[in-house]
């Protein structure tokens, strides 16, 4: 099933403009959650993996409403049509739906690390420098600090990126000041 949700995402980028991306951060975060779910043996992989592949599948094309709200629609169609068991199908969702710890909080495990692992690969891949080089270092800043926020409930993943975070912080400040 992980490898039907993998295809499916692979191809939902197919011809389009990855302007977010997401063709490298979802298999970054994909590596992040392989680490979490090594350590907490108790969260259903299968779980964080589907909804790793799915979290981001209704970002394109960009319009008002939230992605999270479109991923969830997609991984539930997706999901049902595969007859996918209606207790874990439910259980993804929640991690998809609740990844931006924005309106719906993550509250089972596999939500804390979907949220957790969303993040910690913002800071493993050059998203930040992206938005800085589109004019918008303000929101980078702001994503940065969320994104450290979401990390820090897992220890072992802000002990291993908080050092990480610093040099970002300074390095977009840097990148920030040129004018060009
Ligand atoms: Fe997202
Ligand atoms: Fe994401």
């Amino acid at each position: 099933m992980i490898e039907k949700a993998k295809k499916l995402f692979l191809e939902s980028l197919r011809g389009k403009e990855d302007i977010y991306g997401l063709g490298t951060h979802v298999p970054e975060a994909e590596k992040w959650a392989g680490k979490l779910c090594g350590i907490y043996k108790e969260a259903d992989r299968e779980v964080v993996m589907l909804a790793v592949w799915l979290h981001d599948i209704g970002h394109y094309p960009v319009d008002k409403v939230d992605h999270a709200v479109k991923s969830e629609k997609i991984a539930r169609e997706f999901l049902e049509k595969e007859n996918y068991l209606k207790d874990k199908m439910e259980k993804v969702l929640h991690c998809v739906r609740s990844h931006r710890c924005r309106d719906i909080m993550p509250e089972t495990q596999e939500a804390k690390i979907m949220a957790c692992v969303d993040s910690a690969s913002h800071m493993t891949d050059s998203m930040y420098v992206d938005i800085v080089r589109d004019g918008r270092a303000e929101y980078a800043f702001g994503k940065l600090e969320r994104d450290y926020r979401d990390i820090s409930k897992f220890p072992e993943v802000k002990k291993e990126l908080k050092d990480v975070c610093g040099k970002w912080k300074a390095l977009l400040g840097a990148l920030s000041k040129i004018d060009i």
